[in-house]
């Protein structure tokens, strides 16, 4: 998404960029370590060394001097754009598979978007804003599960109505165009297509039922007059980025929960302390983001339903193989601004889940299953039983993971869930400058983040009242441009609570600036980018990074062009740029077909008429392949 606190995201709200900064700062000594070669670049030489990290095209070659010698890149890079097209490679091409819109089930044939699309059928098309996704090859079948993270008010409702709802069928139309979609797709000789009869395929939205797990479920802050029991709730929300578990399901990631809550008159008693500290913090208000689901469906209304917020902000695992599966909510893994889920394995099989909390200086999160997993085991339990943790970064880039317990909060196991967040302020972790994605090298055993960009860095503290100093990994006071942070647990064991850490690459304009909003050294005049966001592996070790920012390409900006997804080498920090999105849009979600010879690229609120010419813009899902059908990742 976006960014916070906009409501119609096709504009930025990046008005940042006028603000005057400083051309140096105390900190400088830090980031020059951060980022330097000497300080980064060597130690990453040392680790890969050990590592089969390849790039494309280099296959069984381990040296670094046949690394130096040949492309580790199987493309051209491309130059920026300004249009409203998608642009690939040379010997690259892309195709539309899918538009926000398009049946996904044969009775939503001929579903008209023209005027926005009726609410007849608006649960069993593909919904609107395209995020996070994974596919999963099952019995021959492909699935792909996609989330949908918000819907473009001004879009999908008549143009009259300017994003504004205007009775209780609007609303219903925009909670179905929300949330996650699972599909089959095939490839054929015209291409590849959604395969619309296909029983896999299903929409789970904003009214979906689920079941709340883990140490929140049952808890009196999880119930409502509807549920009593505090262990069923309706629909997943804002459902950002994705996540997949060794078992082969699906963990879809609530985000900007807090938009869809207002209140139309005062709660009936006052909150207890801790709720009205939780409404603050996860910016709970009475007025929402102008969804407007409080004026017409009262199950949103906090002044009649006070607990509802809490059964929202959290992670969602799906079974993408069984239609007729209840999703469930896993509240062992936090509530907080969920960005996705990156799942590894330690050594001795406990589960960790790597989490960010996007939004400004809030925090990086980890959790480690009680139990083990083994292939085709059970896997009851593994995503609640166990411990929450925070990151805290230490400017000699160590860092250590604290434990969320009652012991170091004072809190509850389940207010720990609930308000994950406060129990982090708590123990003391880092603020940090917006958490996107988060992605684990397959390679290597580290783990990357994308710290997109934090205005408020050094200005401001966070909502919490927690301050924001310029340091660690938050090294650039008004951070406009963001950077990407990578650690790498003590013991080659992501269950251990130490870490050695880096900067992987600071963005920056080094044709604007000659200091530290230059950015770091592997940032050129040719692959500059702004607010990297999406972020992926490939199975040959190479690190696929999307942007969610201010393409204006003036000013601070000028020579970014449009939102890109660029690639790079963990092991030389070499990036370079593969894709430019249409004008408006940022590239998010990314994933592969099972024989890796097509990818899929998520494209979120475009601009003009993308991608049909005419008419509205509609979030899609591209299909990038090689022309000579090569394996692309
Ligand atoms: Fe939905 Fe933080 O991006
Ligand atoms: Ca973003
Ligand atoms: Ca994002």
């Amino acid at each position: 998404m976006k960014d916070l606190g906009t409501v119609n995201l096709s504009a930025d709200d990046w008005d940042e960029q006028n603000f005057p900064r400083p051309n140096s700062n105390d900190f400088d000594n830090v980031v020059e370590r951060a980022i330097s070669r000497r300080g980064f670049l060597s130690g990453v030489l040392a680790f890969g060394s050990g590592a089969a990290v390849m790039g494309t095209g280099l296959l069984g070659s381990t040296s670094a001097k046949a690394q130096e010698a040949a492309s580790r890149f199987a493309f051209s890079p491309i130059d920026i754009q300004t249009d409203f097209d998608v642009h690939v490679p040379q010997g690259y091409s892309w195709k539309v598979l899918v538009r926000w819109g398009d049946a996904l089930m044969p009775a939503a044939e001929g579903y008209d978007i023209t005027e926005g699309g009726p609410v007849e059928g608006s649960d069993m098309v593909f919904g609107e804003n395209t995020d996070g996704m994974e596919l999963f090859a099952y019995q021959g079948h492909e699935l792909i599960a996609i989330n949908h993270e918000y819907t473009n008010r001004g879009t999908n409702l008549p143009a009259a109505q300017e994003g504004t709802p205007a009775n209780a069928a609007d609303v219903l139309k925009l909670q179905n165009l929300q949330g996650v979609a699972v599909m089959e797709i095939r490839e054929t000789d015209s291409g590849w297509r959604v395969v619309t009869d296909s029983p896999f395929n299903r929409r789970i939205h904003h009214n979906t039922p689920m079941t709340i797990a883990g140490p929140a479920a049952g808890d009196d802050l999880l119930k409502t007059d509807a549920d009593p029991t505090g262990t069923r709730c309706l629909g997943t929300f804002n459902n950002c980025g994705s996540g997949r578990t060794p078992w082969g399901t699906y963990l879809t990631c609530e985000e900007n929960f807090n938009g869809y809550f207002g209140a139309n008159d005062a709660p009936e008693s006052a909150h207890a302390a801790l709720v009205a500290e939780g409404y603050s913090r996860y910016g709970i208000g009475t007025e929402g983001w102008g969804y407007d689901y409080h004026k017409w469906d009262a199950r949103f209304d906090t002044a009649v339903n006070p607990n509802e917020p809490h059964r929202a902000g959290w992670v969602v695992e799906i079974d993408p193989t069984d239609p007729t599966s209840t999703p469930i909510k896993h509240t062992g893994l936090g509530r907080f601004k969920h960005e996705n889920a990156e799942v590894v394995l330690a050594p001795d099989g406990r589960v960790v889940v790597y989490m960010g909390d996007d939004e400004r200086g809030e925090f990086l999160y980890r959790f480690v299953s009680n139990g083990t997993y083994r292939t085709g085991g059970p896997t009851d339990g593994l995503l609640n039983d166990g411990t929450l943790y925070v990151a805290k970064f230490n400017d000699d880039q160590t860092g250590e993971w604290l434990a969320l317990t009652p012991e170091t909060t004072g809190m509850t196991p389940a207010e720990i869930a609930v308000f994950s967040r406060i129990a982090g302020s708590a123990v003391g972790a880092t603020t940090m400058d917006r958490p996107e994605w988060i992605a684990a090298n397959p390679h290597a055993v580290e783990a990357y983040c994308c710290l997109t960009n934090n205005k408020n860095r050094g200005v401001e503290p966070n909502a919490g009242g927690d301050e924001t100093p310029v340091g660690g990994p938050n090294p650039r006071e008004t951070n406009h441009y963001g950077q990407i942070v990578r650690w790498r647990p003590f013991n080659d064991d992501h269950a251990a609570d130490g870490f050695d850490w880096d900067l992987y690459v600071m963005a920056g304009n080094p044709t604007v600036y000659n200091n530290v909003y230059g950015g770091s050294s592997n940032i050129t005049p040719g692959n500059m980018f702004n607010s990297p966001d999406g972020m992926m592996f490939d199975d040959n070790g190479l690190v696929w990074i999307q942007t969610d920012g201010d393409d204006s390409n003036e000013g601070d900006f000028e020579g970014m062009g449009n939102n890109q997804m660029l690639v790079g080498d963990p092991v030389t920090g070499e990036i370079a740029r593969f894709l430019t999105g249409p004008k408006g849009a940022e590239v998010t979600g990314l994933t592969w077909s099972a024989d890796r010879r097509s990818m899929f690229v998520g494209i979120q609120h475009p601009g003009g008429s993308w991608p049909d010419g005419d008419g509205l813009p509609r979030s899609s899902v591209i299909v990038v392949k090689r022309d000579d059908n090569g394996i692309l990742g």
